[in-house]
């Protein structure tokens, strides 16, 4: 998991959550691997290094609620830690995110995250997503994107989901790398911390 989290600083250092650096991002790795629902995937090559990453959930709302109730407090107490050494940091967190997660806590606090609520109804659609896809950039060009996107469709599909979405920075290549595989654009939003994403989607039947 430790070669895991290293790559991901190096491939997606802009991203926010890479910001709290990599003991924040062990203990989310590892409340992302051990909630149910998860997707978590390695690409390893023939010398058993690690070249890729892809993080996802096939029934992302169960994934949530596990994660925040059965590690909320360590990820919240790392990411005090680590926003206590990066001032700059910290006041970003308060400005973006700092009710939305104060909110969060406090529902966890109150224990209202309860485990039988059911996430998905009958007759809706089972939407499965993939949140990271990252290639070791000496490796990117070589396949190895695609080998982690298909382990993310033959699982979703194994898991009955009806299709899987994803969001990417519009300014982000990648964009042309779902295209490549078959994604569908499916218009832009911005999320509740204000920043602009492309959405995609990818019909599994
Ligand atoms: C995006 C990323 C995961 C793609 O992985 P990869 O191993 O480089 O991609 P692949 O070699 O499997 O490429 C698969 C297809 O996508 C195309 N593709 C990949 N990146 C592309 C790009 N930047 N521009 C155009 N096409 C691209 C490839 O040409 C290939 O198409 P083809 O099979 O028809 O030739 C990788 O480049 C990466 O880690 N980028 C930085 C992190 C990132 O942006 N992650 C996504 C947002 S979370």
């Amino acid at each position: 998991m430790d070669g895991a989290v290293a790559l991901h600083l190096t491939v997606l250092d802009m991203e926010f959550l890479s910001r709290f650096g990599p003991s924040f991002m062990r203990t989310y790795y590892r409340a992302w691997i051990a909630a149910p629902g998860s997707m978590s995937f390695t690409a390893v090559d023939d010398a058993g290094a690690l070249v890729g990453v892809l993080l996802g959930a096939t029934d992302p709302a169960t994934h949530v609620r596990s994660m925040v109730r059965d590690h909320g407090l360590a990820l919240v107490t790392a990411m005090i830690k680590s926003a206590a050494l990066r001032p700059r940091l910290a006041k970003d967190l308060v400005v973006t995110r700092g009710g939305r997660y104060v909110r969060g806590v406090t529902r966890l606090l109150a224990r209202r995250i309860r485990r039988s609520t059911p996430t998905t109804l009958p007759d809706q659609p089972k939407v499965g997503e993939v949140t990271h896809v990252l290639v070791d950039p000496s490796r990117q060009g070589g396949g190895i994107g695609r080998l982690l996107i298909e382990a993310a469709v033959t699982t979703a599909r194994d898991h009955g989901n009806d299709e899987l979405v994803l969001v990417t920075p519009p300014d982000l290549a990648a964009r042309h790398f779902y295209d490549a595989l078959g994604w569908t654009a499916d218009g832009s939003m911005t999320s509740r911390s204000g920043e602009p994403f492309l959405r995609y989607r990818f019909v599994l039947h």
